[in-house]
C-alpha cells in the first residue's frame, strides 16, 4: 500500500520572493565543459553561430538561465582575462590546471558575453584573486563596464564591442582557502577589503561583489570575512558538493549503485539545509537587514569520474538520482528565500551534474535538466509555505523525509507546488490542505522512471524525460496527489 502524507500549502502566508537567480548555472574552463560542449568555434562542421554549438545554445535558452558564472571555479583564480581578448589566432596557449591540457583563449570575454546574450543570462565574471596582479581585476571590470573614452574601453570598441557590458555579479576569488590561494579567512578578508575599492564601475552598471566562502562547515571563515570586509560585499558564497559516501578517495560511481548509496547520496543532498541555516545566522548576526546575499555559487553531485575518461576532467553520467537531489536541493533553497538569493548548479555541459552531454555533433538533456525545466514557474515567485507530515523513508540505516515540498506564487496568482517522493520502492498518497488558495484549474508533469539509475544516453537521449501527470485531483480545498515511487512532480494551480 502507498505511504499517507498530509500537508498544509499556505496560500494565505506569502513570503519572499524566489530569487530567479538561484537557477544559476556554472561554465567552467574544465574538461569538456567549455571548449567541445559550448563552444566548437566558427569552422566547425557541427553547427554554430560564431563557433558557440546551436543546440547547446537552444537547450540553454529554453531554459530561461537566469545568470551563468564563469570562467571558474579553480580556473579563474589563474586565468588572465587579457589573454582571452584581440585575435583569436595571435592570442597565448596557456596551461590549464585540470589536467595541464593547454587552454587555448579561444573563448574569453567577448565570446562569453556573446554567448550569455545569446541564451539570455545575466554575467558571472569571477575574478582572479590567486595569481592577478592587483591591478588587472580592477582593470578587467574596467573593460568590461566602462563607457567612458579610456584606453582600456577603447581597447574593447577595437576589439569589436562598442558599448560597455551589464555585469551582474562580480567575485573576488574563488575557494581562496584552497585551489583560490591557501590562505586564511583574515588574509582574504583583507584582500576584499583592499579589491572591493578599486572595483570602479558605472551607477548604472554597477555588478554585485561576491566574497567566497571557506569549506561547508567553516563558520570561523563566515565569521571573519562578514566582520571585516561584510559591508564591501553584496554576495557571499557557499559551496557545497554531495557525494554518496563519506570518502572524497571513494565517492561511489554515477551508475550502477544500489539503494544504500540512493538514500546515502540523498541524506548527504539534504545538509545543504544545514549548511545554509548555520552560515545565515552568522551573516544575520553582521547583516541583519539580509542585504549581503548567501550565493551557493558551487552545488551538485560530484562522483568517480567515468570509467575511460581523464579523471581531471569531472566527467560522469547524470540518472533519475541527480534529478531527484536537484529537485530537493532546489526546494531548500526556496525554503531559505529571504537569504540564498543566487546559486549555479555545477556545471552546464559535461562536467559533474551536467545539465547538459555532448558527445561529437551529439547532444542529451540530462534528468537534472528536466528538474529545472519543470522548476521554471518557480523563478521569482512569492515563496508559500508547506507543512509536511509523513513517515520517513529508511534504509540501510539512514532515514529521509518520506516526501518534500515547497511552493510558490506567481506575479499573475498561479500556484506552483513542487513534491518529491524519494523512496525508491513505494508511491506516496499525498492529501495537500491548500489554504487560501483559489482556482480550479489543475496542470502536472512528473520526472520519474523505472530504475534508479535511468540515464539518458546518446543512443536513447529520452530515457528519463518529463511526462504530463494525471495523478492529482482537486476535493474541494484538497489535493489528492499519488505520487510514484522516485518521482519528482510539480503542479501549477490556476
Ligand atoms: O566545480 C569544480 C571545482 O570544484 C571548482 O573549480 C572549484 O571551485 C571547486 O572545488
Amino acid at each position: 500500500a502507498p505511504a499517507q502524507a498530509s500537508l498544509v500549502l499556505h496560500a494565505d502566508r506569502p513570503g519572499p520572493k524566489i530569487a530567479r537567480d538561484i537557477y544559476g548555472q556554472f561554465s567552467e574552463h574544465l574538461g569538456d565543459g567549455v571548449y567541445g560542449g559550448l563552444w566548437v568555434g566558427p569552422d566547425s562542421k557541427i553547427p554554430n553561430t560564431r563557433g558557440f554549438r546551436n543546440d547547446v545554445v537552444a537547450a540553454l535558452k529554453a531554459l530561461n538561465v537566469p545568470v551563468l558564472r564563469w570562467p571558474g571555479g579553480c580556473f579563474a583564480d589563474s586565468y588572465h582575462w587579457r589573454d582571452g581578448i584581440g585575435p583569436r589566432d595571435k592570442r597565448p596557449v596557456t596551461l590549464n590546471g585540470w589536467g595541464l591540457v593547454e587552454e587555448p583563449n579561444a573563448v574569453g570575454l567577448h565570446e562569453f558575453m556573446d554567448l550569455a546574450q545569446m541564451i539570455g543570462a545575466q554575467v558571472y565574471v569571477n575574478g582572479n584573486l590567486g595569481t592577478g596582479a592587483p591591478g588587472e581585476m580592477a582593470d578587467e571590470v574596467e573593460y568590461i563596464t566602462s563607457p567612458s573614452r579610456s584606453t582600456l574601453a577603447e581597447q574593447r570598441r577595437a576589439n569589436g564591442r562598442r558599448g560597455p557590458w551589464p555585469l551582474a555579479w562580480f567575485a573576488i576569488g574563488n575557494e581562496p582557502w584552497g585551489c583560490g590561494g591557501n590562505m586564511r579567512p583574515e588574509y582574504y578578508a583583507d584582500q576584499v577589503r583592499q579589491r572591493a575599492m578599486f572595483l570602479r564601475m558605472p551607477d548604472d552598471d554597477k555588478a554585485k561583489i561576491i566574497a567566497s566562502g571557506g569549506q561547508p562547515d567553516d563558520l570561523h571563515w563566515t565569521e571573519t570575512v562578514m566582520a571585516s570586509a561584510g559591508k564591501q560585499i553584496d554576495g557571499y558564497t557557499l559551496h557545497y558538493y554531495t557525494i554518496p559516501s563519506d570518502s572524497w578517495e571513494h565517492k561511489g560511481s554515477a551508475t550502477g549503485f544500489d539503494e544504500t548509496a540512493w538514500i546515502s547520496t540523498i541524506a548527504h543532498a539534504l545538509r545543504m539545509d544545514d549548511f545554509i541555516t548555520r552560515h545565515s545566522a552568522v551573516m544575520d548576526r553582521y547583516d541583519p537587514e539580509k542585504r549581503v546575499a548567501l550565493v551557493v555559487d558551487e552545488w551538485g553531485n560530484w562522483y568517480d569520474p567515468e570509467p575511460g575518461t581523464n579523471p581531471a576532467f569531472l566527467q560522469q553520467q547524470n540518472t533519475l538520482r541527480d534529478a531527484v537531489t536537484a529537485a530537493l536541493t532546489l526546494n531548500i533553497f526556496h525554503r531559505h528565500a529571504d537569504r540564498v538569493r543566487m546559486a549555479e548548479i555545477a556545471q552546464t555541459v559535461n562536467v559533474l551534474q551536467a545539465m547538459i552531454l555532448t558527445k561529437g555533433d551529439q547532444m542529451v538533456l540530462t534528468p537534472s535538466y528536466h528538474v529545472f525545466d519543470l522548476y521554471r514557474p518557480f523563478q521569482d515567485a512569492a515563496e508559500l509555505p508547506v507543512e509536511i507530515q509523513s513517515p520517513p523513508y529508511v534504509h540501510g540505516g539512514i532515514s529521509v523525509p518520506g516526501v518534500d515540498a515547497s511552493a510558490g506564487r506567481s506575479p499573475d496568482g498561479s500556484i506552483h507546488l513542487a513534491l518529491v517522493n524519494p523512496n525508491p520502492e513505494s508511491a506516496v498518497h499525498a492529501e495537500v490542505r491548500l489554504e487560501g488558495a483559489f482556482g480550479r484549474q489543475l496542470d502536472g508533469r512528473v520526472l520519474t522512471a523505472p530504475q534508479m539509475d535511468a540515464a539518458n544516453t546518446f543512443g536513447r537521449p529520452d530515457r528519463v524525460r518529463p511526462q504530463p501527470f494525471k495523478a492529482a485531483r482537486l476535493a474541494g480545498d484538497v489535493l489528492m496527489v499519488d505520487l510514484p515511487a522516485k518521482s519528482v512532480v510539480v503542479l501549477d494551480l490556476r
